[in-house]
């Protein structure tokens, strides 16, 4: 007799068990009593009947309640009727605690009871399904990162100077100097690559996102590989098939989850790299031929990037953008000096970016102008500016979030749901 999960019961059919977990419901009939347990990783059902087990534990039932904390004992039977294929014929139930009435019903919540219940809320099926793809995603990418060469090197939170913009910094206090969080480790991947040719960082980045969006969190985990030798041909290459093997991985790996979720997974078959590449010019061209006023220059919003993706049936790649939006750090196109080596791509189905990276600028001189006239402090770049000084290389490299793949592959239709305690404007706890 020994501990199992509910994943392992078709392992022990015969054998006796102990499963621990939370009452998830329970029902009676007089002589027998049901209950259902959930572990974490499945839920079953227990049979209690009269006899099987001490009259104490017997009489138990009326005073469980839903997530009360329980284990119990019994033996594994095969039921394909039952919830999860497995039943046990119980011998014995020990009650850790009796839960008090618990908030979250089988009636419709709204989203802001469900946030501020977000402690509780991870306990539901769907909420643990979501947060199970997650995990998987961070496998997946970390599995094709370290089998294709890439050595993972973390790179600081707490920096000295801006990656993506002075709007966005958290400001904090470093020992009576000022520090900001980090919003991408790419700076840092940029030295790491001249010493080991192709790294990634993965971690949580920061960014005082103002706006209320379903894509924006202001805490959100990135892998951001970089890599030596690579142009940003090669560069779109990598980041297509980082997000194939993300999804594929999802497919073999969560069919339970992807189920529970009712995702349409043919949308998710059908991603195959390469994906069509198309110009932030051909972008805006798309946008204007579709009832948008676009004027060349802008920005995309979310909306625009659903259209643009519209077009397509899978994911799309973005490049060439101009450089007047783009991050100081980006090489220029050499054959035209009002475009940057950017790319971005696009998840479908309304999803928009997942991907932004590109070539980075590795001439010196032309840099430390970039950095003037983004009005940014020089002495802050010092060392970035080294990395030009000492063997300077072309080089590109990315950064996907993991919020919005993960949000993409279930199906959801707000970030929040992607990471267990979401950071947002207006939500600091739980
Ligand atoms: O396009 P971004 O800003 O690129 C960078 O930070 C580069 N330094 C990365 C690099 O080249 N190493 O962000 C990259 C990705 C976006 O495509 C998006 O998936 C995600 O990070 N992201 C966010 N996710 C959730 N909430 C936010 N506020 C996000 N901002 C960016
Ligand atoms: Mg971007």
């Amino acid at each position: 007799m020994g501990k199992v999960t509910i994943s392992e019961l078709g392992d022990h059919v015969g054998e006796t068990v102990t499963l621990n977990g939370w009452l998830y419901n329970k029902r009676s009939s007089g002589k027998i009593w049901f209950i259902i347990l959930r572990d974490g990783t499945g839920y079953t059902q227990g049979v209690v009947a009269r006899g099987n087990v001490s009259d104490d534990v017997f009489d138990l039932e009326p005073t469980l309640t839903q997530e009360s904390s329980v284990s119990m004992t019994g033996m594994v039977k095969e039921d394909k009727r039952s919830i999860g294929g497995y039943e046990l014929d119980v011998t014995d139930v020990v009650v850790y605690q009796i839960a008090e009435e618990y908030p979250i019903t089988k009636k419709e919540h709204g989203t802001a009871f469900l946030m501020d219940n977000r402690h509780l809320w991870l306990r539901s099926r769907k909420q643990n399904a979501v947060l199970k793809i997650r995990a998987e995603a961070v496998r997946a990418i970390r599995d094709y990162l370290d089998s294709n060469g890439f050595v993972n090197l973390d790179t600081p939170i707490f920096t000295g100077n801006a990656c993506e913009g002075t709007t966005t910094l958290f400001e904090t206090e470093y020992f009576g100097q000022k520090a900001y969080l980090a919003q991408s480790g790419q700076l840092y991947n940029e030295a790491n690559i001249m010493s080991f040719g192709k790294v990634y960082c993965f971690g949580p980045t920061f960014r005082a996102e103002k706006s209320k969006t379903r894509r924006h969190l202001t805490e959100f985990w990135m892998v951001e590989p970089e890599i030596a030798y690579c142009d940003l041909n090669e560069n779109m290459g990598w980041g297509e098939g980082l997000i194939c093997h993300i999804v594929q991985w999802a497919l073999d790996k969560c069919g339970d989850q992807l189920e529970v979720l009712e995702r349409d997974t043919s949308q998710l078959e059908k991603i195959i790299a390469p994906f069509p590449r198309i110009s932030y010019t051909e972008a805006v061209d798309i946008l204007n031929k579709n009832g948008t006023d676009f004027e060349w220059g802008g920005d995309f919003g979310g909306g625009h990037e659903t259209i643009i993706s519209e077009h397509f049936d899978g994911p799309v790649t973005v490049h060439r953008f101009p450089a007047a939006i783009k991050a100081f750090y980006m090489k220029r196109d050499p054959e035209d000096e009002k475009l940057a080596l950017g790319m971005d791509i696009l998840a479908p189905e309304g999803y928009g970016e997942v991907i932004g990276g590109g070539e980075r600028e590795d001439d010196h001189d032309t840099l430390l102008k970039r950095v003037e006239e983004h009005e940014l402090p020089e002495e802050a770049f010092k060392w970035y500016l080294d990395l030009r000084k000492f063997g300077t290389v072309p080089h590109s490299g990315f950064g996907l979030g993991v919020e919005r793949t993960v949000s993409w592959i279930c199906g959801l239709s707000h970030l929040r749901e992607a990471i267990p305690f979401p950071r947002m404007i207006h939500r600091l706890e739980p």
